[in-house]
This record gives C-alpha cells, structure tokens and sequence, in this order.
C-alpha cells in the first residue's frame, strides 16, 4: 500500500541542521536551526534547569499518568507568565490551559480545535511566518492565507499593507500574531501597533491567535508579553501557544502549553471539554518530565530568580551579537548597510542577501542559513563574528 506514497521534501530548517553537523571543516557555523549557543557554541542546560531536575528526581515517587490537561501547577504558573497571575480571565474562570508537548503541539491541537469549531475560518498568517506554522495548520484541516507583515528592502514591517488585508479578512476568521521576536524576521509591533490591531479584531469579530515562542528573549519576561495581555484584556475570546523550549532551554523535552479564552465561564466548560478530547484523540496526553521542570523552577522563588538572571544574561548575549555583527560587517569598509540588526529583537533576523549569496556563504565558507537569508543570531560569538562578518563583506561585494 505504501507505493501510493510520494517521497516528500525534508523541512528546510532540520534538512540544513543535518547538514551542518556532517560538515567537516572546523570552521563551520550554524546560523540554522533557532536554538540558543553560548559563547563555546555550546547548548547549555541552565542551572537552574539542572537543580530543578535533581530536586525533582529525589521528591518524585511515581510515574503514574498525568491526564490530558497535564499538570495543574504547571498550567497556572504558565497562565501566570504570560498573562499575569491575577488576570481577569483566571479569576473569571474564561481560560483553560494545557501543557502540550511543545509549542508545536500546541499549535497543533489548537488548530483542531478551531477546524472543530469553524471550518470554514480561514487562519491568516503573517508573510513571512516560521516555515511550520502553515503545514501544521493543514495538516489539522485549515485553510490559511497570508497577510503582508516584513518589508524586506525597507527592513521594516508593512504595517499599512498588513491592515489593510486584514480588513478583508471575514468573521470568525482566525489571526497568528508572534507574541514577541518574530520568527523569521526579529521585526516586532509597537505599543501603538498592537493597540490598533486590538481594535481591528474587535471592530471585525476575528479571533486572535497569538503564538509565543521565545518569552524573555526580547525585551524581558513581562515586556514581550505586552502584546498578548493587551489582546487578552480587550478582546472575549483568544488562543495562545507558548513554548518552553527557548526560554528554558527544553528543546528535547517537548514543553508547551496551549491556552483558550473563552467569552464566558459556560463557554469556556464547553471548549475544555472539547480541547481534552482533541488532546486524548491525538497523543492522550503530554510527557511529564519537562512540565516539572518548569513547575519546580516557578514554585520556588530562588530558582525563579536563578532562571530569569540566566535568561537575561542570554538575551544580553544576544543583543550583544545583533551589534557587534553589525558593526564589524561596517569596519570591513562593506557598503551595504546592516544596521537594522540590532533594531530587531529575538534569535532571528534576515541578512536580507539572495539565495545564491546563501548558497555561496554555505559552500565557500561552510557558514549555515535558511535559504531566505534567515540568521539564528545565538549561532554568533566572539570566535566566529570576525570570520562571519568578513565572509558576508566578501559575498555581498562581489
Ligand atoms: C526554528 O525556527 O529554527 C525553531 O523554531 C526550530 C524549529 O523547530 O524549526
């Protein structure tokens, strides 16, 4: 039966992660896949990730199932990251909340529950987007559609353009917002943007749909929420998908959460049912070991303090490397000009050169990136910058 099947082309961002690794020369870099490096180019587990882990296995005394939902503690510390711990919407029992197998599953099981719901809404999702969102939402049965979000000449977002398609968009259509560090563009909304967005979906009914990736690698923990608690404060009704991956450095251990705002307490009985019965349909239920991680670290305020000073100190690392990467691509004396890098916030930019000029940094220099120009920033430190400003300088003069 299987010869029905056709062979498939591998996501671009795993395929070039495979790539790098089979890569002899030592002085490849990987600006692939977004996963944080410190400056060895080395993923660290935190540490407040590694106490939490020995706390966790000298208290815990079973393996017994941990239901659909998850854990509970987990779920309302989540809540409580990202919305605040007393939101209105916890308080007025309007949200239900999920710990998922990673962000991606959040996005997944959100999707079936939105096609469940309104198959006909259409989920419109910004132009460019992270390379998954759209199989994911397929996959689940959705139509998408894109609405323009990043200028790649100006180095800005198209905000005009954005509205003006939005407007278009019909009722009960869905709307993926990046809570913070867009992926692929670092381009982030203003205050003011998102007010005007907020008002936008309301005026028009359309839901949004905001996916929350990389929490802390911004601005801050509360700051790069701003988008999403305006959202949550204005509008009845929301879906998020967070992630723990970036901001805890779970990557492996699938952490996520899904969460739902509903209009009214009833209907928010209504839709848990619902998404427990997506979740039991599609994996049962999430994994336990990354979840108590997390859970163990926001429970206990030493740890809590212990993780966000190390999630600080990656974001200044980070930012740190959108400068320097800047401006020793100026001191080569190159004339095009990548100062906009360091205005954009997050793990990833696009350097905004062609595929050939990609492809030309991939085998000529054994430097890595999405064939959209798409750079992952923490891929940078003080041993490679200097090669990898130099090597950009000498693909874009040619
Ligand atoms: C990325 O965009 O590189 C990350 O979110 C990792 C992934 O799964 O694609």
């Amino acid at each position: 039966m299987f010869e029905a099947l056709r062979a498939l082309p591998a996501d671009p961002i795993l395929k070039l992660m495979v790539q790098c690794r089979n890569d002899p020369n030592p002085l490849k870099v990987d600006l692939g896949v977004g996963v944080y490096k410190n400056e060895q180019g080395h993923t660290p587990i935190m540490a407040a990730v590694r106490e939490a882990e020995q706390k966790m296995l000298s208290s815990q005394t079973s393996k017994v199932y941990i239901g659909p939902a998850g854990s509970e503690l987990f779920n309302h510390h989540i809540a409580g990251l990202l919305l605040g711990y007393d939101h209105p919407t916890i308080k007025d029992n309007r949200l239900v909340s999920a710990q998922t197998p990673g962000g991606c599953g959040a996005l997944r099981v959100a999707a079936e529950l939105i096609n469940r719901s309104a198959p006909s809404a259409t989920m419109w999702v910004s132009d460019p987007t992270w390379a998954n969102h759209v199989p994911t939402f397929s996959a689940a049965g959705l139509t998408t559609a894109t609405y323009p979000y990043y200028d790649n000449a100006a180095k800005e977002i198209r905000f005009d353009s954005m509205l003006a398609t939005l407007e278009e968009a019909k009722e009960g259509d869905i709307v993926l917002l990046h809570g913070c560090c867009h992926n692929p563009c670092g381009a982030d909304l203003n205050q003011q943007q998102w007010q005007t967005i907020a008002d936008l979906l309301l005026r028009k009914n359309l839901i949004p749909f905001i996916d929350i990736a990389y929490q802390g690698l911004g601005d801050g923990l509360d700051e790069d929420a701003y988008g999403l608690r305006l959202l949550a404060n204005q509008l009845p009704e929301m879906i998020i998908a967070s992630s723990c991956s970036k901001n805890f450095g779970l990557y492996r251990e699938r952490t996520g959460a899904v969460m739902v705002i509903s209009a009214s307490a009833d209907a928010s009985k209504v839709t848990a049912s619902n998404l427990m019965n997506v979740i039991r349909s599609n994996y049962s239920m999430p994994p336990a070991h990354g979840a108590s991680i997390v859970e163990t670290i926001l429970d206990d305020s030493s740890l809590t303090q212990m993780w966000k000073q190390e999630l600080n100190d990656v974001c200044v690392r980070i930012n740190d490397m959108r400068a320097r990467l800047s401006q020793q691509i100026a001191a080569t004396g190159c004339q095009t000009d990548f100062s906009f890098i360091p205005k954009q916030k997050g793990m990833f930019s696009f350097l905004g050169v062609t595929p050939e000029q990609v492809h030309q940094l991939r085998d000529d220099y054994s430097i890595y990136m999405v064939d959209s120009s798409r750079i992952s920033i923490a891929g940078l430190n003080p041993h490679n910058i200097d090669y990898v400003a130099e090597a950009i300088s000498s693909v874009v003069k040619a």
